[in-house]
């Protein structure tokens, strides 16, 4: 295993806001270079490989697609195709995964699965989401979005997370960035459904509004962003976080009706797949992004994040960044 080998597993690897500028100013200039019809080659020559033990459209085409651009080549595995589903331990498949390939971007059901990986692996490990824990890239493209869209990003923003914050990961990693990086520019308004709240570990360090239903209307003139996610029935029931309950499924939907009360440059994003929460009449407003930019920076997001991370860059400025021992996502309480 090469010394200076780096994973990408948590948000709390991140200490220094460097780190997300560099990020960010990269993925615009992958962006230019693509435009422009100019090589983006870096990764040629390369095997990247995504291991996806759980659903994804996004998270796993992206990665790839952002691969292919840079001329990468891909080996993909799912839990329908993989040795898993014969008994074989997750870290004896990154043992044999990660010779093939320079990466391996990977999602995993159990939360101590990617780091687990990751000890074993040969490669550096990218976790495109572990159990309801984490979901670090999502936040870093949701976070470059909101980069993207504000002039005054370092003045800080106003924030509201709605939905399944008990199993929504992009959300928990979401609150280690704000916490470690934008502790004080940014406050974060919750809008949990009836008894999916952020686990409470979560919570220190941010600054936090709790609201009520009727709060929501009357602080949704003051959003710069409003972060919807869907209710995340597969983890119910049995799985760690919660048990189905009908009261579940009593949340904030959003109708068009609330997204014209928002600011005029405010944005709705969501890590998608979107189920009720949103309803398809606010998809045509300026201010709903999750179809669009999102979905492309998140693009270019990833070619940067693959390339810095192959480069041994994308930790420049955080002391933490290498030899991450233990994540504090490998600990998510109710
Ligand atoms: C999210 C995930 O998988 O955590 N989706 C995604 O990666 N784009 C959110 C979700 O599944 O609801």
């Amino acid at each position: 295993m090469e010394w200076s080998m780096q994973h990408l597993i948590s948000a709390t690897q991140f200490t220094n806001i460097n780190d997300l500028y560099e990020l960010f100013n990269e993925a615009e200039l992958l962006r230019c270079l693509h435009a422009s019809d100019q090589s983006i080659d870096f990764l040629n020559g390369k095997i990247v490989a995504t291991a996806f033990y759980e659903r994804s459209t996004r998270t796993r085409l992206s990665f790839e697609a952002a691969a292919h651009l840079m001329g990468a080549k891909v080996i993909s595995e799912t839990s329908e195709s993989s040795s898993v589903g014969k008994g074989e331990r997750i870290e004896d498949s990154i043992r044999t995964i990660s010779q093939y390939a320079k990466l391996v971007v990977m999602r995993h059901p159990s939360i101590e699965s990617v780091q687990s990986a990751a000890n074993f692996s040969y490669c550096p490990v990218i976790n495109g989401g572990n159990g309801n824990g984490e979901h670090p890239t999502q936040a870093l493209l949701d976070l470059y979005t909101v980069w993207h869209q504000r002039t005054d990003f370092e003045k800080g923003f106003n924030i509201m997370f709605c939905g399944d914050l008990a199993n929504g990961r992009p959300i928990h990693s979401w609150m280690h960035f704000i916490r470690q990086l934008l502790a004080d520019k940014v406050t974060v308004y919750l809008a949990p459904a009836t008894g999916l709240k952020l686990p409470v570990n979560l919570r220190t360090g941010v600054n936090i509004v709790d609201m009520s239903e009727k709060d929501i209307i009357h602080f949704l003139p003051t959003m710069d962003v409003v972060y919807m996610t869907r209710i995340q029935k597969e983890r119910m029931g049995g799985h760690r976080g919660a048990d189905p309950n009908p009261l579940y499924f009593d949340y904030f939907k959003m109708r068009p009706s609330h997204m014209v009360l928002m600011k005029n440059n405010g944005m709705v994003l969501h890590p998608l797949p979107r189920n009720e929460e949103i309803h398809s009449d606010c998809d045509t407003d300026h201010r709903a992004l999750y179809h669009t930019v999102q979905v492309t920076n998140g693009l270019y997001a990833r070619m940067a994040m693959l390339r810095r991370l192959l480069n041994g860059q994308l930790f420049a400025h955080s002391s933490k960044g290498n030899n991450l021992e233990k994540c504090s996502a490998m600990t998510v309480v109710g």
